[in-house]
């Protein structure tokens, strides 16, 4: 049995403030939570399906199985949850630059706030799916990651403190193609005292 097979996710709800924000639609904002809430349930049923799916190690198939398919899309399942519960957690704030030890940790990994800003930017409009500033607890580093979806790139042993969300359902509706528009806005929704929180989470994994 999946270690994990009794577990059920539930959508947790958006913040009211995430429903007025300047700049991203509360239109966008609900439409976008749908797609959340599917990930939750995908996520549900594919546990659901691991139960009882075939473990024959003669039905096993790199090519196709059942147990491939259901693995692999769980990890898209559960990406689509992580990823956005990031994303939602930390907007509906008023943008400017963080304060405290993320400041300081952004500085000593980037130079200055500017710098790792301009590298976020320019990360998310490379990206087809998602940028995440994580602390990787190896080596000490804060680092913008590029996805291309829900479950590509991430490294082992690293925490995303951050989400950027660049799929076009994030932004379609309010900004059209015009991505790099949505990335300056998302940088004034965002809520760094959330984000300084994630760090500080995450800087104690680390040990640091
Ligand atoms: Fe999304």
């Amino acid at each position: 049995m999946p270690s994990f097979s009794t577990h059920k996710f539930t959508a947790r709800p958006l913040a009211p403030q995430t429903l007025e924000m300047e700049g991203i639609s509360k239109k966008t904002m609900e439409e976008h939570f749908k797609l959340y809430q599917g990930y939750v349930n995908k996520a549900n049923e594919i546990l659901e399906k691991l139960e009882g799916v075939d473990r024959d190690p003669a039905k096993a198939n790199q090519t196709f199985s059942d147990i491939r398919v259901l693995k692999t899309e769980l990890t898209f399942a559960l990406g689509g949850i992580k990823n956005h519960e990031i994303y939602f957690g930390h907007l509906g704030g008023k943008g400017g630059q963080p304060g405290g030890a993320l400041a300081a940790a952004i500085q000593d990994n980037f130079g200055s706030f500017d710098a790792w800003a301009k590298d976020l930017k320019a990360t998310g409009i490379a990206a087809r799916g998602w940028v995440w500033l994580a602390l990787d607890h190896d080596y000490g580093h804060l680092f913008n990651y590029l996805g291309d979806a829900q479950n590509t790139f991430p490294v082992w042993n690293a925490t995303p403190i951050l989400a950027l969300d660049t799929y076009e359902h994030a932004y379609f509706i309010d900004y059209g193609a015009a991505r790099a528009g949505y990335i300056d806005q998302f940088m004034k929704v965002l809520d760094w005292k959330v984000v300084e929180e994630n760090y500080a989470r995450a800087a104690k994994m680390s040990g640091r």
